[in-house]
């Protein structure tokens, strides 16, 4: 994307993914940088070392580091990353109260400081996290959003392509619901090369099996990376999916990207963020488009947003101004 109108993004959390949306930020000159963090000297360091790599990749974004809510101000995108991952053996929901607190300072300087920006949250447990951020900052719903759907749809097409042994470019795949064990890969939508994949996995002589195999990876992506990295958790397919999300807003797009946006009235849901295909343009979330499920997926999505609703109540009781 050129850099035309010198956008301001604003990354709040400065650890892997802070660090590695930076440098596709300023690779892809979306605009300047502002890489924000409370640890003291973190943010500052990263974005001196990712300045240096402009004259070598020729890049040209003004990146700076700070522990000031005040230098997010103007930002037109915010992506928020702040608050603790998890480690091996816990779940996304055993982060939810620590970093509920953290969402709450981060809402609050957002609502102070930035009341204009498009707001993507990657901070886990996500679907309670967005809602909460959204509850804190005050910023209408659409112009909130969690990025989930393209990371999961992501991790769901690349185990495709390694089974049907072809290239992830013709893998149209996508997931619905929450971003937690419960989310609902949608086998009926997905295609290789406009082929139904179930179609084509009867051609190749792939089994159900194999299929439900796929799924089921793909609902545990982020765990078998958490367990593989030992101390963190995915940081270089969360970055490049938020970055989708945030060129899609600031090029006005109009992308179908699978998000936690806000839904209501919508796939039995009212008044939830959960993971469903929406249109990001300049208005921000601009619409949930609501497709047909077969009755197993209806089923499989009420349970996924049952558990996003206990996520939810379970906020309301840890924090009363959000009840
Ligand atoms: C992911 O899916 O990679 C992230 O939500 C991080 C995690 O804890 O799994």
């Amino acid at each position: 994307m050129a850099n035309t109108g010198r956008n301001k993004i604003a990354l709040i959390g400065s650890g892997m993914i802070g660090g590695t949306l930076a440098h596709l930020a300023a690779k892809k000159e979306m605009g300047d940088i502002v890489l924000f963090d409370i640890a003291e000297g973190m943010p500052q360091g990263k974005a001196l070392d990712l300045s240096q790599c402009g004259p070598v990749e020729g890049f040209d974004a003004k990146i700076t580091g700070s522990n000031d809510y005040a230098d997010i101000a103007g930002a037109d995108v915010i992506i928020v990353t702040a608050g603790v991952p998890r480690k091996p053996g816990m779940s996304r929901d055993d982060l939810l109260g620590i970093n509920l607190k953290v969402m709450k300072a981060v809402g609050e300087g957002i609502k102070n400081n930035a009341p204009d920006a498009f707001v993507i949250c990657i901070t886990n447990p996500l679907d309670a996290m967005v809602w909460a951020l959204r509850e804190f900052s005050g910023l209408p719903h659409n112009k909130v959003v969690g990025m989930a759907g393209v990371l999961d749809s992501a991790r769901f097409a690349t185990f495709l392509a390694w089974e049907f042994d072809c290239s992830v470019k013709d893998v149209n795949a996508f997931v619905l619901g929450g971003h937690g064990d419960t989310m609902v890969p949608v086998l009926s939508y997905s295609t290789i090369n406009g082929i139904p994949v179930k179609d084509m996995a009867k051609i190749k002589g792939i089994s159900e099996d194999r299929l439900d195999a796929i799924v089921q990876r793909t609902r545990a992506g982020g765990g078998e990376i958490v367990k593989l990295l030992g101390n963190g958790s995915a940081y270089y397919a969360p970055a490049t999916s938020a970055i989708a999300m945030a060129e899609a807003y600031l090029g006005d797009q109009k992308r179908i990207l699978p998000s936690a946006s806000y839904v209501t009235g919508k796939y039995g849901v009212d008044g939830m963020y959960v993971g469903v295909p929406t249109v990001i343009g300049a208005g921000g979330t601009e619409d949930v488009v609501e497709i047909e499920l077969t009755e197993d997926e209806k089923t499989n999505l009420k349970v996924s947003t049952d558990a996003v609703e206990e996520l939810l109540e379970a906020c309301k009781a840890l924090d009363s101004s959000l009840a």
